[in-house]
Parts: structure tokens; sequence; C-alpha cells
């Protein structure tokens, strides 16, 4: 019997390994899209963490390489394992519904959680007009018997699979997430910030400053998001804590979508997720999923909609969103048009309570000039050894000089 067991265990143990092993094929393979030029590492480059390449910051796709989607690729590494199924709890008894605040939603694939696992992630990608752009199930399945890993993929899943389009798009899916989940190039954990919490390395003192503004309630107060301490039996931290949050970014004005003034992207609330489980619920409109930090200094463009090109600046708004609100919106007929990447109805939802958002037109920042740079020092610590931050990353230049204050803006980071 046992016997029996542990050879049930590794035949499963094998099938895993060579699911991912396919995975690891298609994952790199541009023969799978409709242009013949793009493959899921065009988007979520192994040399970047899984993240978006060098190059502009929401790239193109789609049959012919012209089309633009709405957000910028997040990296793949570390977030996917362990992000939780989509989940919202609704107080159920009335009273508590009219005294309790419900709790926050939580956790889901890809930026609004609209998906419960990595297998429904992947074929997004696969059949999104403005991506690998497969016209339907058939097209793909066409090009997955064309591949020159046909072959391994019948022996893996069946040569009955492979003939069958719904199937063969199954077990395309499947070793994707495999891959995805199996291969230790998702999780290597070999950031400074990883050596330091082992002990194993020092920070230096413009990054430890950093991490104390990082976790400080008063001032960045990031973790209270963007979790930095270790989870149970010592788990390495991920830097999210899978919530959203209407952050109000600014809006992205060289988006193609955009151009319409009419359209908004509202993450929890569409329009690339459907009201489904959440309903037509407009308090979640804006909201967005809480990214993991980790390999944050590898990329070149921020938030959702790709809107900020330098992390500092990211740091910035937190800090001046709304005690400097005229240099992150624009002007709109003589008033400041704060929050401009949500129609004007849902610009309530932004989160006006949370530390260091909850400050006033004119107010003091919570984080100076030199501080924040402390935490872009910080933020790159947290990127793995085998990732080099792109060139642009490593630019801290303000935008356009603030009005006043006691920014001291030419304090170059150190590391
Ligand atoms: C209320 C929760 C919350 C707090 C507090 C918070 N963040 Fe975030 N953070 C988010 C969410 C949500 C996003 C994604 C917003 C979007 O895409 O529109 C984000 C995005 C980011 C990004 C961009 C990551 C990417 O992949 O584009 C960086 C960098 C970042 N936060 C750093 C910080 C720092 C530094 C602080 C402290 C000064 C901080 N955050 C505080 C929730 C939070």
């Amino acid at each position: 019997m046992r016997a029996a067991l542990a050879s049930q265990a590794t035949t499963s143990a094998q099938h895993r390994a060579d699911m991912a092993a396919l995975g690891r094929q298609m994952f790199v393979d541009a023969s799978l899209s409709a242009s013949g030029r793009q493959s899921c590492s065009s988007r979520h480059s192994p040399e970047h963490a899984y993240g978006p390449p060098d190059g502009p910051p929401i790239q193109p796709g789609g049959e012919h390489m012209d089309r633009q989607g709405l957000r910028t690729a997040p990296s793949l590494r570390y977030v996917l394992p362990r992000t939780s199924v989509w989940y919202k709890e609704h107080q159920r008894d009335p009273i508590e519904r009219a005294i309790e605040i419900d709790s926050v939603p939580t956790g889901g694939f890809a930026r609004d959680g609209r998906f419960d696992n990595l297998r429904d992630q992947a074929r997004a990608p696969l059949f999104d007009p403005a991506e690998m752009a497969n016209h339907d199930e058939a097209a793909l399945a066409a090009r997955l018997r064309a591949a020159p890993y046909a072959q391994e993929f019948a022996r893996v899943f069946g040569a009955a699979a492979l003939a069958d389009n719904a199937k063969a798009v199954d077990g395309l899916a499947q070793a994707l997430e495999r891959f995805e989940l199996d291969d230790p190039s998702f999780a290597p954990y070999s950031s400074k910030f990883d050596r330091y919490l082992k002990g194993q390395a020092r920070l230096s003192k413009q990054e430890a400053r950093g991490l104390l503004v990082f976790v400080d309630p008063a001032k960045g107060n990031c973790a209270s998001c963007h979790i930095v301490a270790p989870g149970a039996n010592g788990a390495p931290p991920l830097l999210t804590d899978y919530s959203f949050a209407a952050l109000g970014v600014p809006r992205n004005r060289k988006l193609a979508a955009n151009a319409d003034a009419k359209f908004y992207d509202e993450g929890l609330c569409g329009p690339l997720r459907k009201p489904g489980s959440i309903g037509k619920d407009e308090k979640y409109c804006g909201m967005f999923k809480t990214p993991s930090l980790r390999n944050v200094a590898t990329r070149q463009a921020f938030m959702h909609n790709g809107v900020f090109d330098n992390l500092a600046d990211v740091v910035r708004f937190y800090a001046q969103r709304d005690t400097n609100p005229a240099r992150w919106y624009p002007r709109q007929g003589g008033k400041i048009e704060q929050f401009d990447d949500l129609p004007p109805e849902h610009r309530s939802n932004v989160d006006r309570l949370t530390p260091p958002m909850d400050r006033h037109s004119g107010d003091t920042p919570a984080m100076t000039e030199s501080e924040i740079l402390d935490v872009v020092a910080f933020l790159r610590t947290l990127s793995d050894d085998d990732v080099r931050p792109p060139a642009a990353a490593a630019r801290v230049a303000p935008r356009q000089v603030g009005a006043g204050g006691s920014a001291r803006n030419h304090v170059a980071p150190s590391g």
C-alpha cells in the first residue's frame, strides 16, 4: 500500500515537472501569438523579474503589433503562489451591516483581481486582441500543434488532448501555470533585504533610514499595505497585503484609450473586470490591487496605468498628492482636477484617510524630499541579485521642483 502510494506520488510529481518544463517552452514561444512576434516573456521578461522589459511603459501588441492595452504588466515573481482567491466579506446581520465597515476586498490575480487562478489568468493575454490576439481556441490549438514541443505535449497530456481544441488550450494554460508556480526562478528570495532579514547583510545608512520611514505610521506608512514583516513561520515578506485601494493616481494622457475623455479604467468595477461576484457596487470603483514591491526598482513604469516613470515620483506622489495637488493634476477651468483618472462621481472613493494621504492642500507633506530619496534607496534593496536596474530606474530627479517647503532636491541616493 505504502509503496503504491509512494509510486503514485512520484508519478504525479513527475507529471507536474513535465508540465512545468512544457510551460517553460511555451512561455517564451512567440509562435503562440497571432503576430508570431509576442510571447508571455515579451511582457514578463525573465531578466526583469518577469516584469516588463526596457521600452515603452505600455508595450504594443496584437495581430499587427499596433494595439496598446490599458495597463502595465506586473512582475510575475512572488505574488503568484500566494495570492489568495478574491475575497470580500459582507456583514450578514443588518445591524452589524449598519455599524460595521465592510472589510476591504482582497486577493485574486491581475491588477483588478479578476482571476481566481493562474490557468484562467494565462488565457487572458493569449486571446486579448491587444496582446497575443488568438481569435479563438481553434486558432491557438492549431499554433500549439505546430510548435516544436507538440509531441511532448501529446506525451504529457495525451494525443486526444492535443487533437481537441478546448483540451489543448486547457493543457497549455495548465502548463504555464505549473511553470509559474514551480519554477524556482519565480521565487529566488535573493535580494539584499532578504539577506538583511536573515542577518547576512547590513543596510547602508540611507537604506536603513528609508526602511524606518517606510514603516513609520506617521511618515510613509507604506508597510500598512506593503507588508515588510516576515509571515507565519518566518516566511519572507511579500510587500503586499493583497488588498485593494483607490489611490487616485493621475490620468496617463499618453494611453491611447484615454484619448476618449469619457473612458475610465476603474479597476475593481471594470471595464476589464465584469460585475460578476461583486455586483455593481460603486464604492469599489477606482480600486486596484496593492502590488508586491519586490523588484519594483527594475520597473520603468509604475501604477496600473504607468503614469510615473521613476520611483522617486511615486513616493513623492504619496507625500504630496493632497498637500500640493497642482503638481500632479491638471487644471480644468481654473480648478485643479484632483483624481482626474476617475469619473467625477467616483472621486469620493479615493482613500483620504490612510496616512500619508490624509493631508490637505498647503499642509506639510508627511515626508521630506530627503526622506523620499531614503525610501527609494530602501526600495532598491528589494531587487533580486539576478536583475539589474534599468538605467531609467536610477533617475531620481524631480519632474519639477515643488513650490517652497524644505525640499532638498539634490541629495543623491547611495547604492
Ligand atoms: C492604502 C494602501 C497603500 C499604502 C499606504 C501605500 N501603498 Fe503603494 N500601492 C498601493 C496600491 C493599491 C497600489 C497600486 C495603485 C495603482 O496601480 O493604481 C500601490 C502601488 C505602489 C507602487 C507602484 C508599484 C508598481 O508595480 O507599479 C509603489 C512603488 C508603491 N506603491 C510604493 C509605496 C510607498 C513607498 C508607500 C509609502 C510612502 C506606499 N506605497 C503606501 C497601496 C498602498
